[in-house]
């Protein structure tokens, strides 16, 4: 088989705060990232659309000549990824997702086994995070709460409003009201590092807050090395290709916020 991208999948714009992780832990690799900006949100969409969705831009990047693809989206990862990992792959593709790597590190940061997640509503009624958080560490204690407004409060630029500052708020104390032993926070959705520092605010100075995006390039990196029939099939020019479904200018104008600076986009249609 031919070396081909890796590819990155989001929902949009989100999964470029993983993808700067990524690229920055391996930047020899060949990237082609995708955000189905036409469709988003996917956290408030049905387990069947996300599932179709998901699916569709998965085969386009495959298309495209990628043979493994990261879901950086965390509502795609929660409610696609097993369905299209068992059903639905060519011979020599793989597709990851940023679950497990987030799980399997949450014990090297809890201290006291409550750890709490803050996601979007697709992702916590998945229960995917308790459910992979119980199956490597049983002992934890796993809280969950989704955060509908702030998404779209990242995607409209209110990162520092007092609109966000009031929901922020709310949200942590409806987190908290479900245990005061919460040690660890899980921001489980590509859009919430953008808030961390009003996050930080309203949380406890002893719990830590753990945003996605290093751990999974770390895990990233090690499933490389120790699958090496698969990053053989990866290619390493160190080029950097980005598409949307949606608009490519505003897509190029709004990427800086999340990825740290501007890139060329153009559109593409799944
Ligand atoms: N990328 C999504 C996630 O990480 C957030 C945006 C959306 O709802 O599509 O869950």
């Amino acid at each position: 088989m031919t070396q081909g991208p890796i590819g990155i999948f989001d929902s949009g714009y989100g999964g470029l705060t993983v993808f700067k992780e990524i690229q920055k832990k391996l930047p020899q690799y060949d990237y082609i990232y995708l955000g189905d900006n036409a469709r988003v949100p996917y956290g408030t969409r049905s387990f069947e659309t996300v599932y179709e969705y998901t699916k569709e831009c998965v085969y386009k990047l495959f298309d495209l000549g990628c043979n493994l693809v990261i879901l950086a989206c965390n509502t795609a990862s929660a409610k696609a990824l097993r369905t299209i990992q068992q059903n639905d792959l060519p011979e020599g593709k793989k597709v990851l997702g940023v679950i497990r790597p987030t799980t399997e590190s949450i014990n090297d940061y809890t201290k006291n086994n409550n750890v709490g997640i803050l996601a979007t509503q697709g992702t916590v009624l998945s229960e995917s995070y308790k459910i992979e958080i119980n199956k490597f560490f049983p002992n934890i204690n796993v809280f969950q709460h989704a955060c509908p407004l702030w998404v779209p409060l990242v995607e409209n630029n209110e990162i520092t409003s007092t609109a966000a500052h009031d929901i922020v708020e709310k949200d942590i104390q409806r987190l908290f009201a479900q245990s005061t032993a919460i040690d660890t926070i899980v921001l489980a959705c590509t859009h919430y590092p953008l808030l961390l520092p009003v996050i930080k605010e309203y949380v406890p100075s002893h719990v830590t807050v753990l945003s996605q995006g290093q751990l999974v390039a770390n895990k990233l990196e090690d499933y490389l090395i120790r699958h090496p029939e698969v990053e053989s099939k990866c290619s390493t020019n160190a080029s950097l290709t980005f598409y949307t479904t949606d608009d490519a200018k505003s897509f190029e104008e709004n990427t800086s916020i999340f990825y740290g600076q501007l890139v060329k986009a153009s559109h593409i249609e799944v």
